[in-house]
């Protein structure tokens, strides 16, 4: 029954910290942990075992004898224990105990340690990528809103401000989505919260927005969108990918060539498509792209969290995200997701 390539393991002594040493041996690979046991029906990793449904037993002896064991590992500290182990075992079994299994059980304690505190690292290295990147999405409609504000101040013709204040609470109103979509986020991680998005719309409105966000010069702007595509999506979160991906588009130009933006629906996939006739990016470059807090921009210029968010926005949505580009031609970054079935 016994996997001859794994080390068949009993464990004497399920004391305090036999749970880490009980976790250990699980995670690797070539262990098969048979059985443990103690005198004591209550000792802390017994129930943790349970759990992990390693078989149990307070009989010592039953585990000792068994003939299909490899080690014993003794961590009881009893050196009655030891004697029977010594006594029992069949002869082909290896025993850990004494000195060695105080060594090994120091060392299960250090990595539990260690563990714990990668942890607590992974989880604020984790909230730090967040923060960064709420701050990057709420930038763009602070930026609006401190611009149109400022220049309502000294514009006297009606109309115009009228149309400024509009913009403003637009930019309010996105700011307040984004600390909705946080807050649920925070709440449950796991939710992906859905409707129907009419692509074309948001890729439109993106675009003011990335104009803003970017000095434009000489910039063409080519439209080629399909009549209806509609994909599934939050729609915040598909603006901010457009964004994202049209302000890097701006910015790869320098204020001067063609931005292209395509949708089209394929076999009840959703395509979106983003192309520009930038500086492209380098072989070496592309693996990078997305990893969080790469840039070639100056800080003030780029955070390089853009693209990390974009792949996590479009993971989460189990689609797709591909890039294609050549050095000195120009970049295209397609977005593929699920679209809406046609009977909505
Ligand atoms: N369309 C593009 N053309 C050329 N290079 C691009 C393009 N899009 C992204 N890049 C490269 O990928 C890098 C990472 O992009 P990303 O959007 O993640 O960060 P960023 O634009 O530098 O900063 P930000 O966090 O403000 O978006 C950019 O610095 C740039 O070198
Ligand atoms: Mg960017």
């Amino acid at each position: 029954m016994n996997n001859p390539d794994r080390t068949t393991v009993v464990i004497l002594g399920a004391g305090k910290g036999g749970t880490a040493l009980l976790e250990l041996l699980t995670h690797l690979p070539g262990v098969a942990v048979a059985g443990i046991a103690d005198q004591d029906a209550s000792a802390p990793a017994l129930s943790y075992a349970r759990q992990l449904e390693i078989p149990i037993t307070q009989d010592l002896l039953s585990l000792i004898r068994r003939p299909d064991i490899h080690l014993i590992v003794n961590v009881t500290g009893d050196p009655n224990i030891d004697g029977l182990v010594a006594t029992h075992k069949h002869s082909e079994t290896e025993v850990l105990g004494g000195a060695a299994s105080k060594v090994l059980w120091d060392l299960v304690q250090h990595v539990s340690k260690i563990q714990s505190q990668l942890f607590q690292t992974e989880k604020l290295a984790g909230m730090g990528t967040f923060a960064s990147g709420i701050a990057h999405d709420i930038n763009n409609p602070l930026y609006i809103l401190l611009a149109f504000s400022e220049n309502i101040l000294e514009e006297t013709d009606i109309p115009v401000i009228h149309e400024r204040a509009r913009s403003i609470i637009e930019a309010g109103k996105r700011i307040q989505g984004i600390c909705q979509n946080i807050t649920r986020y925070a709440r449950a991680a796991k939710d992906v919260d859905t409707t129907p998005v009419n692509v074309n719309a948001k890729l439109d409105e993106a675009l003011k927005i990335a104009r803003y966000a970017t000095i434009l010069q000489d910039l063409s702007i080519v439209r080629s969108f399909d009549e209806k595509v509609e994909v599934l999506a939050n729609p915040n979160e598909l603006f901010q990918v457009f964004v994202n991906l049209m302000t890097n588009a701006i910015h790869a130009m320098d204020g001067r060539g063609t931005l292209t933006l395509s949708s089209c629906c394929e076999n009840g996939i959703g395509k979106i498509s983003i192309a520009d006739t930038g500086c492209g990016i380098s072989t070496e470059n592309l693996e990078k792209i997305f990893d969080p807090f790469f840039t070639t921009k100056s800080p003030e210029k780029g955070t390089g969290l853009g693209l990390h968010n974009v792949r996590e926005i479009i993971k989460k949505y189990r689609g797709n995200l591909t890039v294609e580009s050549q050095v000195g031609e120009g970049t295209t970054f397609i977005i593929e997701l699920p679209k809406v079935s046609n009977s909505m």
